[in-house]
């Protein structure tokens, strides 16, 4: 193992695929087959699995998390867990199971995770950290990325000491959540820090956090040397996104484009889920989820950006929307207004 951190084996081919691209972020529920479809529909390059327990796939378990649709050429999975034998042995049956990339999941706040010592806790042991990263590097040759956040708390961000360890153990890209553990949502993502780990490292940065408009994917570009760009919730909110980060602008979207879009999901969800009772109870459950991230969506504009935080873009304004009523019931963030746009959808045929 100590060789193995002194001796990177991450190649040129492997660090070339993390470059140069905008890619959907590995997100759980959010990232269903589904939906990674239709984002990869709207150019997401790159789309990964939810997060998988280690663990739990060496157990046999989680098998359908590993599933892709074939439009998903560079499809990756995530992987969560502490004991490297174990991450070893779920990398490579990610990679048999055709996982075109491998993704490491070291910034998950969530309390169970961490209190089990995985996720985001790993952030608090480096050395660790780094021996699950050799010891999958060792098992399989595909790309191998690593996730992280800035640090546990503001007081420990190691951002920089956690990618240089990774990089050395054989990690050809790093994706950096520009924010702590405790932190979570809280505040803005900031990317100094995330720059600072561009800076350190050779191997391709991926930045992440609060990308919700063209602009600040321009902005990011512009101000850091960071290399590929991870979007999670703007792409909730519309997976439209990828289409105006390769435009460089706001896709001006109709109301009938809009249905059209949530009209698109729900077909490929019942591709998915399949259409009868059963299935179209799961396609239902997915789309009433999914419909408290898309009522979310305003047609921000440049100057919205400029005079916002961009945090909170996210957060409902205020829309003249007199005269529209489908305006409003897509805007809408009550439940009852949810099972409105499923009848509607359903009936669109
Ligand atoms: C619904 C949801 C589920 C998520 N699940 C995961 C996950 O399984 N693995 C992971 O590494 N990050 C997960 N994240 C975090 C995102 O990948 C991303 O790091 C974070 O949301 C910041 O990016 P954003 O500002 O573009 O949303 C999730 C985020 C959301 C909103």
């Amino acid at each position: 193992m100590v060789d193995k951190l002194s001796e990177p084996n991450s190649n040129k081919n492997n660090q070339d695929f993390f470059r140069n691209n905008v890619v959907l972020a590995p997100m759980a529920k959010g990232g269903n087959l589904p939906y990674r479809r239709l984002c990869r529909e709207f150019g997401a390059v790159r789309t990964c699995s939810e997060m998988i327990l280690a663990y739990k796939l060496v157990k046999g378990g989680d098998k359908p998390l590993l599933r892709f649709h074939e439009s998903e050429t560079d499809f990756g999975v995530q992987l969560a867990g502490k004991k490297p034998a174990i991450m070893a042995e779920a990398a490579k049956i990610a990679v048999e199971s055709g996982a075109k990339f491998i993704d490491l999941n070291f910034g998950c706040p969530i309390d169970l995770i961490v209190r089990y010592g995985s996720g985001a806790a790993l952030l608090k042991k480096p050395g660790k950290l780094a021996e699950n990263v050799a010891a999958v590097r060792e098992a399989v040759s595909v790309p191998l990325s690593v996730k992280i956040r800035l640090g546990y708390t503001q007081e420990k961000i190691n951002c920089v000491k956690i990618a240089g360890l990774a990089e050395a153990a054989g990690a050809d890209g790093i994706a950096v959540h520009g924010r702590t553990r405790a932190q979570r949502y809280r505040l803005s993502a900031d990317w100094g820090p995330i720059e600072e780990v561009a800076q350190a490292v050779n191997i391709p940065v991926i930045g992440n956090g609060d990308l919700l408009t063209p602009w600040d994917l321009q902005r990011r570009r512009n101000e850091t040397s960071v290399s590929s760009f991870l979007v999670a919730r703007g792409a909730l909110v519309k997976p439209w996104i990828f289409k105006e980060m390769a435009d460089g602008a706001a896709w001006d979207i109709s109301v009938e484009e809009r249905w059209s879009v949530l009209r698109k999901f729900f077909e490929f969800a019942c591709e998915y889920f399949g259409d009868d009772e059963k299935g179209l109870r799961r396609v239902h459950q997915f789309f009433i989820w999914h419909c408290d991230f898309w009522h979310r969506y305003r047609p921000w504009t440049e100057s919205d950006f400029q005079n916002q935080l961009p945090n909170s873009l996210i957060q409902a304004r205020e829309f003249d929307m007199v005269g529209c009523d489908d305006l409003d019931l897509l805007s809408s963030s009550d439940s009852a207004d949810y099972e409105k746009i499923w009848e509607r959808v359903l009936s669109l045929g």
